[in-house]
């Protein structure tokens, strides 16, 4: 019995299936009640009682033997399974989405990097806004006509006609964040407010009643024009190129004096003139200026110790630009055939 033990342990040992026909068989030969492992147990009852324990120990461990054998092979053989379509190593993987971020968002933190980078800290303040942060502590007249109903759009207008400081409407441009940080900081300031701002336009490929702005405002002792164009010009290399020219033209804004707005050399042809300059060899990309002090007094800032900058730039031109994008519109359906082409940006 004990030669036959070990001859059955020696070829348990080498077995190996091929499928799971093979190890039905295997499984039927030794583990079944009709098995050879099972006959052996009946053997063993009539042992004569010296031989008995050592036999019976040698009987255990060749049924575990057999038992963790067909256990090996029957996982073994189940991941194998080719036939089971969920395990084809052949089968391309998975085709998993890779996002990619909005092209708005990409150079909306581009310009937020070059300001970064020369000591503009970032605020953000509220898309929905009182017409105190928006118009009148930046001083706008109250007959201004920016207030006016097909500008802006209105969420609850106090008076019907007249302008209110307690009406709520949505922001038409982030220089109320401004406002709320000159109210809440003591000077020196160096911010740049990026933000969604709304306004009451038909929507076309060159216009859209939502879009988004990246203002920014200097106030310290002694701060002056020469400051204001030279932080512009900094902007405007790094953003367009280090040959881009710039030019300021006197402008008006009720919330700066000087007022101006700044060209850039066209970025697409050099300045030579082409369609998207209009053949002129210039873009307009923002406005800026002197904060006017009517503005500071109304924040409490000491006009007369202070003086400060302050710049407003709309970020999908500068997209349309960068990716010669020219309809607007794009930029607001979230179509992933548009969105897509811009995963290697970042
Ligand atoms: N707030 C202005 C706009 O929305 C831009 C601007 C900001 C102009 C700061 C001058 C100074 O058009």
């Amino acid at each position: 019995m004990f030669e036959k033990i070990n001859s059955l342990l020696a070829e348990i040992s080498s077995f190996s299936a091929k499928g799971n026909e093979e190890l039905e068989l295997f499984r039927l030969k030794f583990l079944s009640k009709k098995g050879l492992i099972p006959e052996l147990f009946e053997e063993f009852r009539n042992i004569p009682g010296a031989d008995k324990k050592e036999i019976g120990q040698k009987l255990n461990i060749l049924k575990q033997a057999a038992q963790e054998k067909y256990n090996i092979l029957k996982t073994g053989i189940h991941t194998a399974d080719y036939s089971f379509s969920a395990e084809d190593l052949t089968r391309p993987a998975f085709p998993w989405m890779l996002g990619s971020r909005h092209p708005i968002s990409i150079i909306r933190n581009e310009i937020i990097d070059i300001f970064t980078r020369i000591g503009f800290t970032v605020s953000e303040g509220p898309e929905i806004e009182d017409d105190n942060h928006v118009f009148t502590k930046l001083n706008f007249a109250p007959e201004h006509p920016a207030r006016d109903m097909q500008d802006t759009f209105y969420i609850s207008k106090i008076s019907p006609e007249d302008s209110n400081p307690g009406d709520i409407l949505l922001r038409t441009h982030t220089s109320s964040v401004q406002v709320r940080v000159m109210e809440n900081q003591k000077p020196p300031i160096r911010t740049i407010s990026p933000g969604r701002v709304f306004r009451n336009e038909a929507i076309s490929a060159r216009a859209h009643c939502i879009f988004h702005q990246v203002e920014g405002l200097y106030i310290d002792e002694n701060v002056s024009f020469a400051d204001l164009r030279q932080t512009l010009f900094y902007y405007a290399r790094e953003m367009f190129g280090k040959d881009t020219k710039i030019r300021l033209r006197p402008s008006y804004f009720p919330f700066t004096e000087p007022s101006a707005e700044m060209d850039i050399s066209c970025s697409i042809c050099g300045g030579k003139g082409c369609n998207v300059c209009k053949f002129t060899g210039w873009l307009e990309v923002l406005g800026c200026g002197m904060v006017h002090p009517a503005v500071l007094e109304a924040s409490n800032i000491d006009s007369h110790k202070y003086t400060g900058f302050a710049f407003g730039m709309g970020i999908e031109r500068p997209a349309m630009l960068k990716y010669q994008v020219n309809d607007l519109r794009l930029y607001f359906e979230n179509d992933i055939r548009f969105l897509e082409q811009f995963r290697t940006a970042f």
